[in-house]
């Protein structure tokens, strides 16, 4: 049996969220310049998101650009931003024949004006679809994130319109640019690195977590299929026993979220 065939529609993760890791060592595998790997990535982009469309996940939040890629080469940052605002006007086709919505998180103002405003008008152009929500972290980090948080919550005590023993984890989640957006259950990345890089720490406290050593550009829809998979038979447990998650004995006495 194919693998899409196998995986259960009705135990699918509402949000997925991947770090596209590896462009830069699949071109140098090739031979190639780093570059080439970020163009040959945006291939992987569309068919992950098209199997995430395919299957009925609702959202997806791909890792683009973090805060700390800023630091990268000059020739590479202009080339990345580049090719984003290429990419998205490119795909601009595929995304609403699959009914798929496009977001954006992070310090959008800090990206090239041309870039802000392909974005801009891809998002409003989608904005009628109601299929996958897809959301580009693009000059994002959770650190930057949470710094934003607290500073508008800071803002709001200090205008007297919240009181400090009011603050709970709803006034942080509502802070956080991913608001409108349920927590993701699964967490993809790409090319056999076993970290997070500051991508939605907040987000994933309860996230089942898969890594793979793909390169993102060699990254395809049987690859997000297997992962999917693998989801599926995960045991999420959310700090109770496995005696209670199967045995429907569950009393919620200390509810965190
Ligand atoms: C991920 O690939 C894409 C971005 C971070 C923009 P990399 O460019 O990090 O590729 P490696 O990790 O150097 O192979
Ligand atoms: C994480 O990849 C950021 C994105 C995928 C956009 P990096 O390649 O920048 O991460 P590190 O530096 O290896 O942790
Ligand atoms: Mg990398």
């Amino acid at each position: 049996m194919e693998l899409k065939e196998q995986i259960n529609r009705k135990k699918l993760p509402v949000h997925v969220a991947v770090i596209m890791d590896g462009n830069g060592r699949w071109a140098k595998r090739q031979g190639f310049t780093r570059v080439k790997g970020h163009e040959k990535g945006v291939g992987a982009v569309r068919d992950t998101v098209e199997a995430a469309a395919e299957l009925g996940i609702k959202y997806m939040t791909m890792y683009a650009f973090s805060t700390e890629n800023w630091n990268r080469p000059k020739y590479e940052i202009d080339a990345l931003m580049k090719l984003l605002v290429r990419s998205i006007h490119d795909e601009m086709k595929t995304l609403m024949d699959n009914n798929i919505r496009l977001e954006a998180i992070g310090d959008l103002k800090s990206l090239p004006v041309k870039s802000q405003r392909e974005l801009k008008k891809a998002i409003q152009t989608t904005s009628v679809n109601t299929g996958l929500t897809l959301i580009l972290a693009l000059s994002y980090s959770s650190r930057w994130e949470i710094v934003e948080a607290a500073r508008e919550i800071a803002g709001k005590v200090a205008a007297g319109k919240l009181k400090p023993e009011k603050i709970d984890i709803h006034t942080v989640t509502a802070s956080l640019t991913t608001t409108d957006f349920p927590d993701p259950e699964f967490l993809i990345r790409t090319s056999g690195e076993y970290r997070i890089s500051n991508f939605l720490l907040w987000q994933i406290a309860y996230a089942e977590l898969y890594f793979t050593p793909v390169l993102w550009p060699d990254f395809t829809k049987e690859e997000f299929f297997k992962a999917i998979l693998e989801f599926q038979h995960r045991e999420r447990r959310f700090g109770l026993t496995s005696e209670q998650i199967n045995g429907l004995e569950v009393k919620k006495k200390h509810k965190t979220t």
